[in-house]
């Protein structure tokens, strides 16, 4: 059997794709390997999100030209994002790639692999396609939390981000596939499905008949076997009172929401093109914890967009102080090809961004600690994912607001069960409990 070697970067949407070309490429005959020096098919799949993730695929090629010398019969194949945005041009800076293609011609991929062979010289396939739900997978050995996308693409067009060009236009899958292939994972004892989309709660929209978010997390509710739901990426602009109502009244739909705010200043969030005030954000806020007392957010912050002033990232650090997110993501902006900002003539000085990004880093961490000190003394479910890492004799999970936590389990094999621990002590990243 031929062997095929994966290597993924980026979101867990790449996870998850990554997962269905190895299942196409095993009905094709060929397995996974770990080892890239015995491959004879290597497929990276790509972000673009950011340069810096598009400088690590690059570093990656160089390091497989030897590879390629010592087995010429060796394909090496670019996918996903990058392939998307960069199409040609991959090849060009990286002559050791013999194939590029995007996510929509995914489904595909044992033809185009069929087509360098036969060929004998590059293919490049980054034509647009519809929407297929692919089926088959990789049968993991960790078969507790899945990845399911529901839809592909984004129609927002922030005017920082690539996601419009490497994703395409807003596209969701049917209702029906998708709850099928939920059934799936629980019968093969999954318990937690995280709902992934990059604009995901204008899930539906595109439908006919049309559907929603909220009534899609209704329905994989209903599946036996399944005991958490997540979703992510919500944008605020299609956050629904229906969507924190499910949010509140469906029992499996943790309290837990991941809200990107970007920044905090209404000057920046115009120029990104978000589509909403620093006033409007702060209602939705305070509309889901009047719905849903007590939920956990996170969000998504960049520092350094063009044009930012001192005044703008104050803005940005004053409403994550106000907001007090249980957990957040900064990144420093980041130029990308074909989107708007990578124009605009104000761009910030590097050192100003990470002067930025350490400061905001560090009042993040405040919060986070305040927040996790509040939970001591608290009992709250827990799934159990593993083993602690720092002590393989205690045992770890998370809570439903998606904290890590490590407790004392009194020796009991309790891998995929949901039990309540009494917390004890609260860490910067984590907490600490026992059994209750
Ligand atoms: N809705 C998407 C957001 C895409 S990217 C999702 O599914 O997460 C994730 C985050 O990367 C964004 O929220 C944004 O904070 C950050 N990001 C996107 N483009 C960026 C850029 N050009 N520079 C820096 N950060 C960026
Ligand atoms: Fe990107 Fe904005 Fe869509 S951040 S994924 S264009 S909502």
């Amino acid at each position: 059997m031929a062997k095929l070697h994966l290597i993924t970067y980026g979101c867990q949407m790449n996870e998850y794709d990554s997962e269905r070309v190895a299942g196409l490429l095993g009905r094709e005959r060929y397995e996974l390997t770990d080892r890239e020096d015995e491959a004879d098919l290597i497929l990276i799949n790509t972000c673009a999100i950011r340069e810096k993730a598009e400088e690590k695929v690059f570093s990656r090629l160089g390091q497989l030209k030897g590879l390629k010398q010592k087995n010429p019969g060796l394909i090496i194949g670019v996918m996903g994002c990058m392939a998307q945005l960069q199409q040609r041009d991959i090849l060009k800076r990286a002559p050791v790639v013999d194939l590029v293609f995007g996510s929509p011609a995914m489904s595909r991929v044992g033809e185009l692999v069929e087509r360098v062979k036969r060929e004998r010289r590059p293919v490049l396939e980054t034509g647009e396609h519809p929407l297929t739900k692919i089926t088959s997978t990789l049968s993991r050995p960790d078969r507790l939390k899945a990845f399911v996308t529901v839809m592909e693409g984004c129609d927002k067009y922030c005017t920082f981000c690539v996601v419009p060009y490497t994703r395409g236009r807003e596209r969701s899958h049917a209702p029906e596939s998708i709850l099928e292939e939920i059934r799936g994972l629980a019968q093969q004892g999954y318990r937690e499905v995280t709902l992934l989309g990059q604009n995901v709660n204008a899930y539906g929209k595109d439908l006919t008949p049309a559907a929603d978010l909220a009534a899609l997390i209704e329905s994989v509710n209903q599946i036996e076997g399944i005991e958490r739901i997540r979703f992510t990426t919500s944008n605020p602009v299609n956050l629904t009172r229906r969507l924190m109502r499910a949010l509140r009244d469906v029992p499996k739909a943790c309290e837990y929401l991941h809200l990107p705010l970007q920044s905090g200043s209404d000057r920046v969030l115009a120029r990104m093109n978000r589509g909403y005030t620093r006033a409007r954000y702060l209602e939705l806020i305070q509309e889901l914890q009047e719905t849903v007392p007590g939920i956990a957010l996170s969000t998504d912050l960049i520092v350094g967009f063009p044009g930012e002033t001192e005044a703008d990232f104050e803005a940005t650090v004053e409403m994550v102080e106000g907001v007090g997110y249980d957990s957040l993501f900064a990144f420093r902006y980041s130029r990308r090809p074909r989107t708007p900002a990578a124009e605009f003539p104000d761009q910030v000085p590097e050192a100003d961004k990470a002067r930025r990004l350490t400061r905001l880093l560090e009042v993040a961490n405040a919060i986070q600690a305040r927040k996790n000190a509040a939970l001591e003394g608290r009992e709250m479910e827990v799934l159990v994912d593993g083993v602690s890492k720092k002590d393989p004799r205690e045992l770890a999970g998370r809570t439903r607001c998606n904290r890590a936590v490590n407790f004392d389990g009194g020796g009991r094999q309790l891998y995929g069960e949901l039990v309540p621990v009494r917390i004890t002590q609260a860490m910067p990243h984590s907490l600490r409990g026992a059994l209750a």
